[in-house]
């Protein structure tokens, strides 16, 4: 049987931040993201207005589409730092600033990375799943840093205000299986210039796997093709996205079968692809795509 092995950390060092010198780091940049042009223009204004004052950006897509890339491309691009706090988790107002800790019969409040991040020049800071926390209320105090007076009074730490540049990106997944779950409240939605993102047309797809999984051209349009295929079945509908496709390129690129790579990386049944695959083998060729948006790597 295999062995768990569960560290707990007992030394009071929760309040160093991450990076070597304490200072929240710039990521690096990944090469072969792509983007659709007005995404890339609406980015560089965003930079561009940061500098007149703080601005709030919400990336709205499906599963696997790109969203947190898009974020950190955005960092990295132009060197800040960058800073990822998980929302869907939060079940408490207050909660992302720090806790009440115990220690020796005495408490002390352990502030947490965000205010540090908030304080925290050009800093970019990005609230995954902002529709779903545990508890609406959850969203109160990070109301008040996303509104215009940009700052809220925290008992235990004083006034928290957003430093110049900083921009916030909320990240939601909004496709079929999220209707239904806690829609982003209009108050909050008003606040936000929105991305919407979507999967990438099959040409670009095709050509992100042969750039990022090094898979040859007939390969990655395998792919492409049973991909697609599986995402408009008009039965049963399959979601592949593309960390999905990125995945089953590389078991492609390590001499998979594209059947077993599919089973593997999605659990469709055999059957199905049996039959997607016959198609696809049929026709071999990307469907024409009938609007052509231009991509561009960012
Ligand atoms: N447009 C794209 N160009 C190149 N690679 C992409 C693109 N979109 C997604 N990917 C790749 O797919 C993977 C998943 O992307 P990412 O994590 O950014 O998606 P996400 O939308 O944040 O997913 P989730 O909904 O799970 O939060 C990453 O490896 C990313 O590089
Ligand atoms: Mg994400």
């Amino acid at each position: 049987m295999q062995e768990t092995k569960v560290v707990t950390q007992t030394r009071k060092d929760t309040r160093r931040l991450p990076g070597s010198d304490g200072l929240i780091p710039v990521p690096g940049r990944e090469d072969h993201f792509f983007l659709k042009a007005e995404v890339i223009r609406l980015l560089e204004r965003v930079e561009l207005l940061s500098e007149r004052h703080p601005v709030n950006v919400l990336v709205v897509g499906p599963q696997g589409c790109g969203k947190s890339t898009l974020v950190r491309q955005f960092a990295a691009r132009f060197n800040r730092p960058l800073a990822v706090f998980q929302v869907g988790i939060l079940s408490e107002a207050g909660q992302l600033f720090g806790e009440h800790r115990l220690e020796e019969g005495r408490t002390y409040f352990n502030e947490f990375l965000f205010p540090k991040a908030v304080r925290t020049p050009r800093c970019v800071i990005h609230l995954e799943e902002i529709n779903r926390p545990e508890h609406p209320k959850a969203l109160n105090m990070l109301l008040s840093l996303l509104a215009e007076d940009r700052s809220v009074w925290i008992d235990e730490i004083g006034r928290v205000d957003v430093a110049p540049g900083v921009v916030f990106f909320a990240t939601m997944n909004e496709g079929e299986e999220f209707v239904g779950t806690e829609m982003l409240d209009a108050a909050l939605r008003d606040r936000f210039y929105i991305v919407a993102l979507d999967y990438l047309p099959p040409e670009v797809e095709t050509q992100v796997l042969r750039l990022k999984a090094n898979l040859g051209e007939a390969d990655a349009l395998t792919v492409v093709n049973v991909a697609n295929r599986l995402r408009t079945n008009r039965n049963d509908p399959v979601t592949v996205s593309t960390r999905h496709t990125l995945m089953i390129a590389e078991m492609v690129g390590l001499g998979a079968s594209a059947k077993d790579a599919f089973v593997s990386g999605l659990q469709v049944g055999r059957d199905t692809l049996e039959t997607v695959l016959l198609s696809v083998h049929l026709e071999g060729r990307l469907p024409g795509g009938e609007e052509k948006d231009e991509y561009h790597e960012y």
